[in-house]
C-alpha cells in the first residue's frame, strides 16, 4: 500500500446493503467520490466479495489506485458461492439487525490503526445503505458525518416515512387474508402529500401482510425513523423524475439531496482505471452483446427479472411461450435461481420455435445491454435500478411487478411518464404475446419509445454540470462528506 504522508486524501467508507440491487447504486456513488479525488474503503460482506472475485476474476481488484475493498461477516450459516443464489432476505434482514454493528466498529478500528500508520488516509467520513441504520450509531461515537443512500424511488422513500401513520389509521395491517384479493388494495391512500391517485396496491408490497408484528414492516419503520440523525440523505433519482415528491420531501428533510440517476451521472463522467469495473456478482455473459450486434435497430425485447425476483415453472412458461408467440428477437436473462424449486429445462418444441430469434443467457452487463441501439424494449420485474437504467437508455418498458418497491415504480413507469404498460400478475402468454408486439411494433410502443427518449435527455441534464443532481452532489461533498469536525 502507498503511503499517504505526502497528501491527505478525504477517505470516505462505503457500506451497501448486501444485496446486487442496493450494491450496484453504492459502487457507482463510489466512483464518483473517488472521481472527485476521495480515497474509497469499499465493504462488501465475505460472501458477497466472494462472489464478486469469483463472477470477475481473483486479482480483478488489484491495482486501483486509492480504492479498496473489506468485508466483515454477515452472520449467517456459511453459503457456497458457487451455488451463485441471492440469500434469504429475511435472515439478511434480521442479521443487518443483530450482527453487523460489532464488525463494523472493529473494521473501523482497524482503518484507523492504519491510518495510525501512514498506510491509508484516516477515514473522514461514512456513506451507508439507508437500510443499515446501525451505522449512523458508529458514526455518532467517531463524530463523523454520515450520508445515507436512498437507492430506491423517492416516492418508495415518502411512502416509508408514513408506514405507521398507516398502522396508526388502522389501514395495514390486513384484517385477514382476504384483503388481498377482495378489492381492498384499490383503497385510495389520502393524506400522504406528494402521492396523486395513489392506492394501497401501489404502495410498497410489504404493507401486505395480516401480521401486527410483521418484521419487515419493523425493519422499514426503524429505519425510516433514524434517518433524521443522519447528516445528509441523497436519493438514486432526479427531480426531472419525481418532482411532486421530492417538493413534499424537501419540507420534511432539510439535508435531502438528489443525486440521481446514478446511471446517467456515470455515463456522463470522465473515464479513469475504475470506469471498467462494475459490481455484478454473478458472472456477465458478454456474447450476447455480439447477439445483439447481429439484431436490426430497436428489434430487441430485453427480459430480466433482477437478482432476486422468484417464479413458478408455470409463470415462466406463460413468459416463454408469450415471447416466443411475438415472433419477435428477444434476449432472456435466466438466472440459476430464478424459478422456484430449481432450474427449469424448455422443451426442445420451444428451444426449436425460437432459434432464430431468442438467445437465453443466465445474468448479462445489463446497462450495455439496454444502451445497445438492437434493444427496443425492456419486459422488467421494475427493480429501481432496472426503470432508472432503462430510462438512461430511453428505453420503454413492459413491467411485471414482483414485490417490494416495483408496484411502486410500475405505477411512475405507467402512469406518471407513460412509458411502459403493466401485465398482469397472473401472466398468460397471449397478454405477453399482445403487449410485446404493441410495445415493439404498434402505435402506443412508438409514442413510448419517443417519451422514453426525451425522459432520457431530461435526465442527463440534471445530471451534467449545471444541472440539479451534479449541484447536489458538489454540495453534499463540500458542505457535508468534506466539513471537518
Ligand atoms: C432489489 C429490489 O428487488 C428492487 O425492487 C429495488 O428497487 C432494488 O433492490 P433487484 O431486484 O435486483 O433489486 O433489481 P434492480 O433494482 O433492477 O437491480 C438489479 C441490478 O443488477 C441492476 O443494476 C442491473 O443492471 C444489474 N443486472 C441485473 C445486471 O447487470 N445484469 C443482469 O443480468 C441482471
Amino acid at each position: 500500500m502507498s503511503n499517504f504522508a505526502e497528501s491527505i486524501k478525504p477517505h470516505a467508507v462505503l457500506i451497501p446493503y448486501p444485496l446486487q440491487g442496493h450494491i450496484n447504486p453504492m459502487f457507482k456513488f463510489a466512483k464518483l467520490l473517488h472521481l472527485r479525488g476521495f480515497y474509497i474503503t469499499f465493504v462488501n460482506t465475505e460472501y458477497n466479495h466472494k462472489r464478486l472475485l469469483k463472477s470477475k476474476g481473483l486479482n480483478v481488484l488489484d491495482g486501483f489506485t486509492n480504492f479498496s475493498f473489506e468485508t466483515i461477516p454477515d452472520g449467517l450459516m456459511p453459503m457456497d458461492v458457487d451455488g451463485d443464489v441471492t440469500q434469504n432476505l429475511h435472515s439478511l434482514r434480521d442479521s443487518v439487525r443483530l450482527n453487523f454493528i460489532h464488525p463494523f466498529r472493529e473494521l473501523l478500528g482497524r482503518l484507523y490503526d492504519s491510518a495510525t500508520s501512514g498506510l491509508i488516509p484516516p477515514v473522514t467520513c461514512l456513506v451507508s445503505d439507508s437500510f443499515m441504520s446501525f451505522t449512523i450509531q458508529v458514526a455518532e461515537e467517531l463524530s463523523l458525518p454520515i450520508v445515507l443512500l436512498y437507492t430506491c424511488s423517492a416516492c418508495t422513500f415518502l411512502s416509508g416515512l408514513h408506514f405507521r401513520t398507516l398502522v396508526e389509521k388502522g389501514l395495514i395491517p390486513l384484517k385477514d387474508e382476504s384483503y388481498l384479493t377482495n378489492g381492498y388494495l384499490d383503497t385510495k391512500v389520502d393524506g400522504i402529500p406528494g402521492l396523486r391517485n395513489f392506492r394501497l396496491k401501489d404502495l410498497s408490497t410489504f404493507i401486505r401482510t395480516t401480521d401486527p408484528n410483521d418484521l419487515m414492516l419493523e425493519f422499514i419503520i426503524e429505519a425510516v425513523e433514524r434517518f433524521h440523525r443522519a447528516s445528509a440523505i441523497v436519493i438514486n433519482t432526479s427531480d426531472e423524475l419525481e418532482s411532486d415528491v421530492m417538493n413534499a420531501l424537501y419540507s420534511m428533510f432539510p439535508s435531502l439531496y438528489t443525486i440521481g440517476p446514478l446511471a446517467s451521472f456515470l455515463n456522463q463522467s470522465p473515464q479513469n482505471q475504475l470506469s471498467s469495473l462494475d459490481s455484478n456478482l454473478w458472472k456477465e455473459d458478454t456474447k450476447c452483446l455480439e447477439w445483439l450486434g447481429s439484431k436490426e435497430m430497436a428489434s430487441v425485447v430485453y427480459v430480466n427479472f433482477g437478482s432476486i425476483t422468484i417464479m413458478s415453472e408455470e409463470k415462466l412458461l406463460e413468459f416463454a411461450w408469450g415471447l416466443a408467440n411475438s415472433k419477435k428477437p428477444f434476449l432472456w436473462i435466466i438466472r440459476p435461481d430464478l424459478v422456484i424449486g430449481g432450474s427449469v429445462v424448455l422443451s426442445s418444441e420451444f428451444v426449436d420455435e425460437i432459434s432464430d430469434r431468442g438467445l437465453i443467457v443466465s445474468w448479462c452487463p445489463q446497462e450495455k445491454v439496454l444502451n445497445h441501439p438492437s434493444t427496443g424494449g425492456f419486459l422488467t420485474h421494475c427493480g429501481w435500478n432496472s426503470t432508472t437504467e432503462s430510462i438512461c437508455a430511453g428505453v420503454p418498458m413492459l413491467c411485471w411487478p414482483f414485490f417490494g418497491d416495483q408496484p411502486t415504480d410500475c405505477r411512475f413507469i405507467c402512469n406518471e411518464w407513460e412509458i411502459g404498460m403493466e401485465i398482469d400478475t397472473n401472466v398468460k402468454r397471449e397478454e405477453v404475446e399482445k403487449l410485446v408486439n404493441e410495445l415493439m411494433v404498434g402505435e402506443k410502443g412508438n409514442k413510448m419509445r419517443k417519451k422514453a427518449m426525451e425522459l432520457k435527455k431530461k435526465v442527463e441534464d440534471d445530471t451534467r454540470p449545471g444541472g440539479r443532481s451534479y449541484m447536489n452532489l458538489d454540495k453534499v461533498i463540500k458542505e457535508i462528506l468534506l466539513k471537518q469536525n
